[in-house]
């Protein structure tokens, strides 16, 4: 049964920030053992940028952003109902959403966190859509962001190679029904094979005191790549077919495809599965590499900015990655 919708939701507004460290592969090669055509060639990644130094942190880049993507449209912050940062390196474990709240003086929203790693923002969107149709919120902030740096293993060549930091924000606002552009989603998670992608909590015992009590750190990023590859290939296309198939639109008519940014070899085996043209794919993995939550949306920033996404088109975006978890969004742009 399909409920109807009180109203539609449709992003007006698109903001990005990145930090201004960019660590080029043949600077990575110095650390671990691996080059700049390997990297390219498995990966298509040629540089990243990394949060570095003290008091800057993932939170004043997606505040940056979030501004950024406010003063497009001249809005007044205190309009935002509601803020979702979908992150999994936030600054405080009991969320860094609400001090993105204070930074650009949203006062009036409520504001909260989403952990869903590199399926973050997809599910931050998804979720932000329900408020919207339901008729509770008519705008909100929805912001991914991530510094893996902080958590990479910085001796792990198989990992340290893929991620870099950054922030996307996006605004989504309530319209008529009929005007919608977010035309439907598709989620999924498969807890069984959580553990091909982890950053997880570790126990040690505290022996400062008598109490011997134990207490948590979270280890360094661990990944079975290959799992994680092979995950991607095949799970990712069908999520995009089912997703068109709930709201029957042809392939044929989505104009372009943002994923996940996390492998060029995965965007082209999604592609040829899907049998679409990979120049539909758009990517800006080459200069930003694997930035968890924030990849879709510093994507979607970039290629609005550049006027490759135009007005009435219709865009799918799919991310993927830790949990397991994976989902898709079809969208028409509307500004
Ligand atoms: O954001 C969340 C989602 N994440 C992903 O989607 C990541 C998915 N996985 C991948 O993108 C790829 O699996 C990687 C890029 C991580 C690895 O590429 P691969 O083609 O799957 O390589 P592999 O793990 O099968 O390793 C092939 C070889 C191995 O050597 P042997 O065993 O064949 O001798 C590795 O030790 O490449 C070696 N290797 C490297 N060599 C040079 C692994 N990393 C490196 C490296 N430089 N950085």
């Amino acid at each position: 049964m399909t409920l109807l919708s009180k109203q539609g939701a449709s992003i007006i507004a698109t903001g990005s920030a990145v930090p201004e460290l960019c660590i080029n592969n043949h600077e990575i090669s110095k650390v671990v053992e691996t080059s700049d055509e390997w990297i390219v060639s498995r990966t298509g990644i040629k540089e990243r940028r990394i949060l570095n130094g003290i008091n800057n942190s993932i939170t004043d880049l997606a505040t940056l952003a979030a501004i950024r993507a406010l003063n497009k449209i001249s809005m007044d912050p205190l309009e935002i109902d509601l803020i979702i940062l979908a992150t999994s390196s936030p600054n405080d474990l009991f969320g860094s959403a609400s001090q993105i709240q204070a930074n650009i003086g949203a006062y009036n929203a409520a504001a909260f966190d989403i952990t869903a790693a590199c399926s973050g923002f997809i599910v931050s969107l998804t979720t932000a859509t329900q408020f919207i149709e339901n008729g509770v919120y008519n705008n909100i902030l929805v912001i991914g962001a991530d510094a893996l740096s902080k958590w990479t293993d910085w001796s792990d060549r198989s990992t340290c190679i893929l991620f870099g930091d950054g922030a996307g924000a996006i605004i989504l606002q309530s319209c008529l029904p009929d005007d919608k552009g977010i035309l439907g989603f598709q989620l999924n998670t498969n807890g069984q094979k959580y553990n091909q992608l982890c950053l997880a909590y570790k126990d040690y015992y505290n022996t400062s005191n008598s109490l011997k009590i134990t207490q948590g750190a979270f280890n360094k990023i661990t990944m079975n790549g290959r799992e994680v590859y092979k995950f991607a290939v095949s799970q990712v296309p069908e999520s995009i077919e089912k997703c068109l198939y709930k709201l029957d639109i042809p392939i044929e008519e989505i104009n372009w495809i943002i994923l996940h940014q996390a492998n060029k070899r995965i965007l082209e085996a999604v592609a040829n599965k899907l049998i679409i043209n990979n120049n539909k794919f758009i990517s800006n993995l080459d200069k930003y590499g694997n930035t968890s939550a924030a990849s879709i949306p510093l994507v979607l920033d970039e290629a609005v900015g550049k006027q490759i996404i135009q007005r009435g088109q219709k865009i799918i975006i799919s991310g993927f990655g830790a949990g397991l978890t994976w989902g898709t969004i079809a969208i028409q742009w509307k500004y």
